[in-house]
């Protein structure tokens, strides 16, 4: 596959096989990034509070000089893309950001003047910047494609937090996807694997089914560097059977009042309280209300824990760098006995 050389060409910094962690709102911030960054890996975070964070980002890193790309990438959730062109790209630019992740648009089309955007800003200024558009779809890749993202993330439905509400899990979506890449002669577009990627045996796969790298959302949820709380590590932790336990719906943004995803997406999370008690009867009323009692008395118990299916397979709580080289060493001792086992 052409595109793996691309990859590590355009992020210089990053080792192989290429594992980018995802943007995850509200879990994932500056210092995640710069470990996933230090560790070879690529961190598209999701940040808030844009310019503080990046400046931030900038300093963990250290010795990197102004002129240089700041080797993280930056997480966009676009069905509300209002101002993003005259107010993100300017601070993205000023900080030379190596990546930019667009999720989630309304409609196909939302997603057009965003790129043609970047990419002006990346043609007139000396600017080395990428951008990723994460797809659950053959249509949403081809339109990608189209749009000229230069790296598609292709979700699978195992994956962790939102996604589209119908959508193949990556065993049939990332090969579809690789050969409409060939069909439309496109096959300088990275491909990287996103949804129930947790070790090196998952890593391997997604590599075999035409992923030039992948994306890790819920397994760095359980790092040490990993903002989120450390209640959500534990339910994590402690999870198993990830097709039962967890379940991909748009209840679980009803129940904590964040229901403002267009309706072509859902997400994937823990069954918890809210969600077993609306199954028994409980009626929307009483259960966001009980969620917004417990949040004010400062409990997480009834906090949505996005999770993919995959997290049975999630053993223990590492640091970002412990992980990525595991990871990367049983890929390579995964591959090894593979060859011996075909000979
Ligand atoms: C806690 C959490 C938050 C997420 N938030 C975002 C987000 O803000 N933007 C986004 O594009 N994807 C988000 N995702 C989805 C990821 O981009 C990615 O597709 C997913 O984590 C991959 O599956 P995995 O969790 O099984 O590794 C989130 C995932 C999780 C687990």
């Amino acid at each position: 596959m052409t595109s793996t050389k691309s990859l590590q060409q355009w992020f210089r910094h990053t080792t192989t096989p290429f594992i980018a962690n995802a943007p995850m709102f509200g879990s994932a911030d500056y210092n995640l990034a710069a470990a996933v960054t230090k560790a070879g890996g690529l961190e598209a975070t999701q940040l808030i509070k844009l310019n503080e964070q990046l400046g931030k980002a900038r300093s963990e890193l250290g010795s990197i000089p102004s002129l240089t790309s700041l080797p993280i990438g930056v997480g966009f959730i676009t069905f509300n893309p209002t101002g993003f062109i005259q107010n993100a790209i300017p601070v993205l630019q000023s900080h030379r950001v190596a990546g930019i992740w667009l999720s989630f648009p309304k409609s196909d089309e939302d997603h057009l003047p965003i790129i043609a955007a970047i990419k002006k800003a990346r043609a007139e200024g000396d600017w080395d910047v990428r951008v990723f558009v994460q797809v659950g779809t053959i249509q949403a890749a081809r339109v990608a494609v189209q749009q000229g993202a230069d790296v598609l993330v292709v979700q699978g439905s195992d994956a962790g937090g939102h996604q589209w509400a119908q959508g193949a899990s990556l065993i049939s979506l990332l090969p579809e996807v690789r050969d409409m890449l060939q069909e439309m002669g496109a096959s300088d577009v990275a491909l990287l694997g996103a949804g129930g990627i947790v070790d090196g045996r998952g890593c391997v796969a997604a590599l075999g089914l035409g992923a030039d790298g992948v994306v890790m959302g819920t397994r760095f949820l359980v790092t040490a560097e990993c903002p989120a709380p450390f209640t959500f590590k534990q339910a994590i932790l402690s999870g198993s059977d990830g097709g039962v336990s967890t379940v991909k719906s748009t209840r679980h943004d009803v129940f904590q009042s964040t229901d403002v995803f267009p309706r072509q997406y859902d997400g994937r999370a823990i069954i918890g309280l809210s969600y077993s008690e609306s199954q028994l009867g409980a009626s929307d009323e009483d259960v966001i209300q009980r969620y917004k009692e417990a949040m004010a008395n400062g409990e997480d118990h009834r906090r949505t824990v996005w999770a993919g299916s995959s997290i049975g397979s999630i053993k223990e709580l590492v640091s970002v760098s412990e992980l990525i080289q595991g990871i990367q060493r049983e890929v390579r001792s995964t591959l090894a006995s593979l060859a011996q086992r075909m000979q």
